[in-house]
């Protein structure tokens, strides 16, 4: 993981990429789970006031997701007695319900006395492997979006 890191690293320094080929990237591998600049998925942290400017952190973020969990963002898995397994995070929860955000952003509202077993996953939702195959004019721009601090103006 550090060695693919630092190669990273060296690939953004190289160049300045085009943050306008960039955005199509952002929105094909991250935007499902992600907001930035107000539009994206629910799945994840809102990117939008993230450090994105600090590359060390951020690329640890993406390529090692397991390093760092989000506190509130953590995989859990739940079995219920009428025979489902289910996981997620945990989107909100009171004495009586549960609410599980799953892979597809849609929550799932479980009463507690429905739940045999609820147990943290260990790990995140957020897959590893996020930036293979990309060229490195590819990384550039993705990147070159990713850090900006304001949306594009078109
Ligand atoms: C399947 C959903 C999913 C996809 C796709 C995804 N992420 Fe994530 N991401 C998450 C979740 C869930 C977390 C919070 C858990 C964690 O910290 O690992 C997260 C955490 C992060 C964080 C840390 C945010 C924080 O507040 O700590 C960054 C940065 C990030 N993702 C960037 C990206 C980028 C860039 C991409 C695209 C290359 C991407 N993610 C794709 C789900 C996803």
């Amino acid at each position: 993981m550090r060695p693919r890191i630092e190669e990273i690293r060296l690939i953004i320094a190289s160049q300045p990429g085009d943050p306008y080929k960039g955005e199509s990237q952002f929105n094909a591998r991250c935007g499902s789970c992600h907001t930035l600049f107000h539009k994206g998925g629910k799945i994840g942290p809102d990117l939008t006031s993230y450090q994105r400017d600090d590359l060390g952190t951020l690329l640890i973020s993406i390529l090692d997701p397991n390093a760092e969990i989000r506190e509130g963002f953590e995989n859990h898995n739940i079995t219920t007695h009428d025979g489902r397994t289910l996981s997620g995070f945990l989107a909100d929860q009171d004495a009586n319900v549960v609410v599980l955000r799953g892979f597809d952003g849609a929550d799932i509202s479980l009463r507690r006395s429905d739940i045999v077993t609820l147990n943290p996953a260990g790990g995140s939702l957020m897959p590893e492997f996020l930036l293979d195959g990309m060229n490195d004019a590819e990384i550039r721009n993705f990147f070159a979006y990713l850090r900006q601090s304001q949306p594009l103006s078109k």
